[in-house]
């Protein structure tokens, strides 16, 4: 027997469920984050109606859960209603271009022409969103050049001006200052009511990871205590994110070792 079908067939993982670590894993439950939800929730709300929506700015230092409470809401939204939402990650749809090709993709349910320009795009969109409704998030907006970010703001916030567009747009950023950051006509352009998520206290980052821990380890694999020693240190980067991962190493790290158990020692060496 090879190596990797010995390792297929070895069902002694620690992992009851390894995905749970994944940093892309969209938990059932959100913690902690009632509040907010419920504020995106209801901004969006006239748009159900037919009614003029607030548009929405989340703001809020990296790690915070705004991508994974936006992504929540998302799905009740496709879940509960019959709207078109489009979610574009500025990561990658990293130009204006980039994202005015996938709202069309979003709106058309098809690829818009490699060349067609710009503008036209703009056009077709406008015209179609003057059809039906659509909730646009445009996620981690501060990575955008200054210009384009300008630019999308003026276009979007401003469209309906020029069209009977009925949308509500969401915008993300991890900077709580990134509005300061641009031209005075884009700044005076962003009416929209923010939302703010806080840091995560410590004792809130136990609470999540813990639940982590309880659907993702085997029983007795970690204790309660080292969950705590791993939020303590959690918090002091800062960054739910970064004990998400050192779980993730530590159960990858014992089972390559073919150990049961996350020792405290495991923890100082791995947890720096
Ligand atoms: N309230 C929560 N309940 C459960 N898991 C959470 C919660 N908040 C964040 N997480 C988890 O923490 C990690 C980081 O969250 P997320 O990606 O939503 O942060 P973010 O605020 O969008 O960060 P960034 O600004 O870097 O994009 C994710 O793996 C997510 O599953
Ligand atoms: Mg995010």
């Amino acid at each position: 027997m090879g190596l990797l079908d010995e390792i297929m067939e070895n069902d002694s993982s620690v992992f009851k469920n390894q995905d749970i670590f994944n940093i892309n894993y969209l938990p059932e439950i959100i913690q902690c984050r009632d509040k907010e939800l419920k504020s995106i929730l209801i901004n969006i709300k006239p748009l159900l109606t037919n009614n003029k929506v607030l548009n929405t700015m989340i703001m809020g230092n990296s790690s915070t859960g705004k991508t994974t409470v936006i992504r929540h809401a998302l799905l009740e939204i496709e879940n509960y209603t019959d709207i078109k939402t489009c979610y574009i990650n500025c990561n990658i749809q990293d130009t204006i271009r980039k994202c005015y090709f996938q709202i069309f993709k979003v709106l058309f349910e098809l690829d818009p022409r490699n060349n067609v320009a710009t503008e036209i795009l703009q056009e077709q969109i406008m015209e179609k969103l003057e059809q039906e409704p659509l909730i646009l998030v445009f996620d981690d907006l501060n990575h955008l050049s200054m210009n384009d970010s300008n630019k999308l703001i003026n276009e979007f916030f401003r469209a309906n001006e020029f069209y009977h567009t009925n949308m509500a747009i969401i915008i993300i950023v991890n900077n709580i200052l990134f509005k300061y950051s641009l031209e005075k006509n884009a700044q005076s352009i962003l009416q929209c009511n923010e939302i703010l998520f806080k840091d995560y206290t410590e004792e809130e980052m136990f609470s999540i990871l813990k639940a982590r821990c309880d659907k993702g380890f085997k029983q007795g694999v970690i204790t309660d205590e080292q969950i705590r020693k791993i939020s303590f240190m959690a918090a002091n980067h800062s960054s739910l994110r970064w004990g998400l991962r050192i779980l993730n190493t530590l159960g990858l790290k014992i089972e390559s070792e073919n150990r049961d158990k996350i020792t405290d020692k495991d923890i100082q060496k791995y947890a720096l």
